[in-house]
């Protein structure tokens, strides 16, 4: 049997998409999840908070077996490949893997080479892909009920690193989003042709964030950057590309501020900002285990 795998945001179908975030939704109001029987493993090859432990939550609360396997532990650091090491998980019963790796691109490229009734969830490839938490992202927005179709989302930050925003971009652009601005300093602004062409681009935030009903802020990736993104001044960023009280007050009164974590706090935003009441930074929190348990349902239902 062929399992279902996400990898990326284009993989799934509209249908698809659209179920797991009102699934997400309805669970997160209360709505009795599908009890599961299956055996899912949990392999993380960077560090991770929210993802890891919202994966594991997600999978307990729907019963599922789950089996967490620190990469920095395992035979890995033997010289075993991602792909041994998945495929003899799955000889062991493992149904469904869910994976975090440093190296852009490798979910696709494992998706090609994996036994095809091992399932693949993609929790963050380097600079390529986080699917999940994009769609916890719709899911908190349409929780609060933001109207995408009508709404302008302003993603600002280090682009050129961020498997966060190149999520978000390609499933706005799905659920047909009003408008997408980008901003950010230049030397972070992402390379033509990947994911990110035709959108506006602004070069100051003050200027992004009018009529913003949405600004997510994206965490400064420094373990990703080089001597290409010239160096980077943590204070001279936060001067022009933090987000300030009084920057948010450009944008619509109403604009929801989000993060996808880890934050830096006096970095990508204020103290101020992240704790404020137009912050839905824990409330992603809160999602991302609803979120996850609607893409196990829909993965292995
Ligand atoms: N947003 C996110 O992926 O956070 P973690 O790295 O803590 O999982």
């Amino acid at each position: 049997m062929k399992a279902m795998r996400l990898i990326d945001i284009d993989g799934p179908s509209l249908d698809v998409i659209e179920t797991i975030v009102e699934r997400a939704v309805a669970l997160s109001k209360g709505s009795e999840p599908l009890a599961q029987t299956h055996t899912i493993a949990n392999v993380f090859f960077e560090p991770s908070t929210r993802t890891r432990v919202s994966f594991e939550m997600a999978a307990t609360r729907l019963g599922l077996r789950v089996i967490n396997l620190d990469g920095e532990r395992s035979s890995m650091t033997k010289g075993e490949s991602v792909l041994d090491t998945l495929a003899t998980l799955h000889a062991m019963g493992v149904e469904l893997a869910v994976l975090r790796h440093g190296h852009t691109g490798i979910c696709h490229e494992l998706s090609e080479q994996l036994p095809p009734s091992l399932g693949l969830i993609n929790a963050g490839d380097g600079c390529g892909h986080h699917p999940t938490q994009a769609l916890l992202d719709a899911a908190t927005l349409t929780a609060k009920g933001v109207r995408l179709s009508e709404a302008k989302v302003v993603i600002c930050g280090d682009l050129r690193h961020s498997r966060v925003a190149r999520s978000n971009v390609a499933l706005l652009k799905r659920l047909g989003v009003g408008e997408i601005g980008l901003a950010g300093p230049e030397a972070l602004m992402p390379a033509p042709g990947s994911g990110f062409d035709g959108l506006r681009h602004y070069d100051n935030l003050d200027a992004a964030l009018i009529d913003a009903d949405v600004v997510m802020m994206l965490r400064v990736q420094k373990e990703r950057m080089d001597e290409s993104d010239g160096g980077l001044d943590l204070a001279d960023y936060h001067l022009h590309w933090g987000l300030t009280t009084e920057r948010l007050a450009k944008a619509k009164p109403e604009c929801w501020v989000m993060h996808p974590g880890p934050m830096n706090r006096g970095v990508e935003l204020s103290a101020q900002v992240a704790d404020g009441p137009q912050s839905l930074i824990l409330d992603q929190v809160r999602m991302s285990v609803f979120t996850r348990m609607a893409i196990f349902e829909a993965l292995l239902s």
